[in-house]
């Protein structure tokens, strides 16, 4: 009954998608859990490289199900879109399952988003603009329309009556927009339902009977541990749990079901949008980060500002999703620095915290406390064994691993799908 949790244990484009799609060959379900569009995944299969944002990775697999779980609020117009780009590139996409009890992003949550980053000028979030912040703001005010909600007509265009009632208030005499038409948007909703129709389906039961039937189900986790919604950067977050509990709700399996949780880290910090990140770097080191970990949004295409490893957030994600395993990618980027440096506490005004002050002020005032490690020049894509890493190279993953409570059991050193150690089996 292995149920393998992924989930970025950063601020998120952590490399999940080649991990995931790694594990994926040796498991029978992916089910995405929480977020949507607002994710964006690389996998790179070969010579081809495909950009996912609301698939699951295991897509790209034809021997395993793609599951988009309860948890995930879902934008039919861009699924439609993925599947399409994906199929004119041959990958079959018909053995998708999404959730009846899943959320949908309808075209007025997109247009909310937009007017509502633009409010609140300088107190932004700088969300991607996809509608997911309002999709889920109408769930927990219960005013949402779900999967299952296309299907119905009359019983539709009440939910858009009822959802769109204090909306429509709000944009003409708030932001000083037109009103968004029930009947129209209605109309729209239909259409989409029946093209989604086919692949929908009651996922809770489906992965409970397959995890009961010795089955390998892996719950890929979108954005990550310090974006989530009660654990994360708050305000600064995404309106979801990605963090290793958001497994469970999002997909209706209990948890004791599950039986590994796997955190993937960079071997340095990346993070997009506002909101605080001690180790970020502005100087030419922030830059160098940049340009040699090609660090821009796979959604948005925005620049990532870029940091050290910062080993308070890692000890931080290894005790909120109780991590059994890190992967640790992106570690050949720092290849070619003398010296490396990493976070290892913070300073408070004066005080030093070992682990993630739980105050917004505090954590915005915190200033890393550094020490450093040897770096090494030599390419280190071709190492298969850690053996084969350099000394200092070793000496480097060993420390990360010691400071972040957590053992390190696959190590990424380069964008290929080959370009990885395996230390320890993350499936067994
Ligand atoms: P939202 O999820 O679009 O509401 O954006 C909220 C915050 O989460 C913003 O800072 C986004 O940049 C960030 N965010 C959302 N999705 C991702 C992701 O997949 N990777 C990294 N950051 C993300």
């Amino acid at each position: 009954m292995p149920g393998i949790v992924l989930i970025g244990a950063q601020w998120g484009d952590e490399g999940k998608g080649k991990a995931t799609d790694l594990i994926g060959t040796k498991v029978d379900y992916v089910a995405r859990f929480n977020g949507g569009n607002n994710a964006g995944h690389s996998v790179v299969v070969g010579n081809e490289s495909y950009a996912l944002h609301l698939l699951p990775s295991g897509i790209i697999n034809p021997h395993l199900t793609p599951v988009i779980g309860n948890g995930v609020v879902v934008d039919p117009e861009v699924l439609f879109q993925e599947i399409d780009g994906l199929e004119a590139r041959g990958i079959d996409c018909s053995h998708l399952l999404v959730s009846e009890a899943a959320h949908i992003i309808a075209p007025y949550h997109r247009t909310l988003d937009k007017v509502t980053e633009r409010f609140l000028g300088k107190h932004k979030i700088g969300t991607t603009g996809r509608g997911i912040g309002p999709a889920y703001a109408d769930k927990i005010n219960r005013v949402g329309i779900r999967v299952h909600d296309l299907f119905n007509e009359q019983h539709l265009h009440d939910k858009v009556e009822a959802s769109l009632h204090q909306k429509n208030q709000m944009l003409v005499k708030l932001y000083n927009r037109r009103p968004i038409d029930v009947d129209q948007t209605t109309e729209e909703l239909l259409k989409l339902g029946e093209r989604l129709k086919p692949y929908v389906a009651n996922t809770g039961l489906i992965l409970n009977k397959a995890l009961d039937e010795g089955k390998t189900v892996l719950f890929e986790g979108a954005q990550a541990t310090m974006l989530d919604v009660d654990h994360g950067t708050y305000p600064f977050v995404t309106s979801s749990n990605p963090t290793a509990g958001g497994a469970c709700t999002g997909t209706g399996v209990g948890p004791t079901k599950i039986t590994r949780v796997i955190g993937v880290s960079k071997a340095y910090v990346t993070r997009v949008g506002e909101g605080p990140f001690p180790t970020e770097l502005f100087d030419e080191s922030g830059e160098w980060l940049r340009t040699q970990g090609h660090e821009f949004g796979v959604t948005t295409g925005r620049p990532r500002r870029c940091g050290w490893f910062d080993a308070v957030v890692n000890r931080y994600a290894s005790q909120v999703n109780g991590l059994t395993d890190i992967v640790l990618t992106k570690l050949d980027v720092l290849t070619g620095l003398d010296e490396i440096p990493i976070c290892v506490a913070y300073d408070v005004d004066g005080e030093r915290y070992d682990d993630m002050p739980t105050d917004q002020a505090a954590f915005s005032a915190a200033k890393p406390i550094y020490e450093t490690m040897p770096g090494w020049s030599e390419d280190i894509s071709n190492c298969h064994s850690f053996d084969e890493l350099p000394a200092t190279c070793q000496a480097y993953v060993k420390r990360l691993e010691e400071l972040s409570n957590c053992r390190i059991s696959a190590i990424g050193t380069g964008p290929q799908r080959d370009h990885i150690i395996s230390v320890h089996s993350l499936i067994d």
